[in-house]
């Protein structure tokens, strides 16, 4: 089931340039675009002519153009023009899905527009801040479902064994890392704190480090399908943990994650790293690129190997361990929202008007 009275990411900003983008979200095919005008808007992506994708037409002055014969359509859907005839009928129009720009992102709301509140979108003013967070930003489509991406990222002592040569290193020390989790009003704040641990590779390739650090790990769930991390590490005996003022000097990244169920076991995994360190070093952004997309790459490898598995079992006979604690407070987080949504703006037009 999906929740569909929720914001989901459909796209980087910068991805809606001339040419519209299809997009499948909650299992509904999507055409994202910018208008000539700057607006940007998401249709059904089919015409109501033939049933062509739109998606494959092109952004006109006067709207959104189907490449088959030509009809051409407004940001709310409606039909503005049929080539060779002045009459256009009523029922000449697809479903338009609530969109915002936001901090360099496309968000789409998949439930009742009338829900539709932007003040809903989440917060993340570091893709503005590109003084002091430049950043690099990319999507993978997974073939794994949402919820296993978030998952994914609720229980890093995964870093220890799929990411022991970059961003992980050792696994002990991620598995004995002081944990506080904290359910909150918007998912679930998580806390890890490892103070006296050795730097692991991807950190030693950005910047020079001691021996011994004290290495953060702070991360922020907002149901349904973000995650906003800050990650990093000082020298030993800082006190960074409590005192904000002193990570800095060292590897200090911000990771944002949202995954957008594509179909049913399937999603969009939208990623961006940004980095404190190093600030006017060119080569700094890419070398973190870099790590995090190797990173990214074993991630989506070993999800994929796990979706493959429970496709075959189902997952009622899972067992949770000590590590799950985060990770089954952001399911419950999930099951809550779920409970409380309505139903998906489904299907090419809007029925009950
Ligand atoms: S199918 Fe779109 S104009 Fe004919
Ligand atoms: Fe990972």
């Amino acid at each position: 089931m999906f929740i569909a009275d929720a914001w989901y990411m459909g796209a980087w900003a910068d991805e809606l340039a001339d040419a519209p983008v299809s997009r499948r979200i909650c299992n509904q095919p999507l055409v994202l675009y910018r208008s000539k005008e700057g607006e940007v808007a998401t249709l059904y992506d089919s015409c109501c002519h033939r049933g062509a994708p739109l998606s494959v037409g092109s952004v006109i002055d006067q709207g959104l153009q189907c490449g088959y014969h030509g009809l051409v359509f407004g940001n709310d859907g409606v039909c503005v023009h049929i080539p060779g005839q002045a009459q256009i009928p009523r029922k000449a129009r697809v479903r338009s899905y609530p969109t915002v720009e936001k901090d360099q992102m496309i968000w789409v709301w998949m439930g009742d527009p009338e829900k539709a509140d932007p003040a809903l979108i989440l917060d993340y003013p570091f893709h503005n801040d590109t003084g002091n967070w430049p950043h690099s930003h990319g999507m993978y489509e997974i073939d794994t479902t949402y919820q296993m991406m978030m998952d994914n990222l609720m229980d890093l002592t995964h870093l220890g064994y799929v990411h022991a040569k970059n961003v992980g290193g050792k696994a002990a020390t991620l598995v004995e890392a002081e944990m506080d989790v904290i359910t909150t009003e918007k998912g679930v704040d998580v806390k890890r704190w490892m103070p006296d641990c050795e730097p692991p590779p991807t950190y030693l390739k950005c910047v020079d480090l001691p021996e011994k650090i004290e290495r953060w790990q702070e991360m922020e769930f907002i149901a349904p399908s973000a995650v906003l991390q800050w990650t990093g590490a000082v020298g030993k005996g800082q006190g960074a943990r409590e005192d904000f003022s002193k990570r800095v000097g060292g590897f200090s990244m911000r990771l944002y994650h949202f995954a957008t169920p594509v179909t049913e076991t399937s999603c969009y995994y939208f990623w961006s790293a940004a980095h404190n360190h190093l600030l006017g070093d060119p080569d700094a952004t890419e070398n973190l690129r870099k790590e995090v997309e190797i990173a990214l790459e074993e991630d989506k490898w070993i999800v994929q190997a796990q979706q493959d598995r429970i496709r075959e079992t189902g997952d009622d006979w899972l067992v949770d361990v000590r590590s799950d604690k985060a990770r089954v407070a952001m399911r419950h987080a999930l099951k809550k929202m779920e409970a409380e949504s309505g139903p998906l703006a489904a299907g090419p037009v809007v029925t009950d008007s």
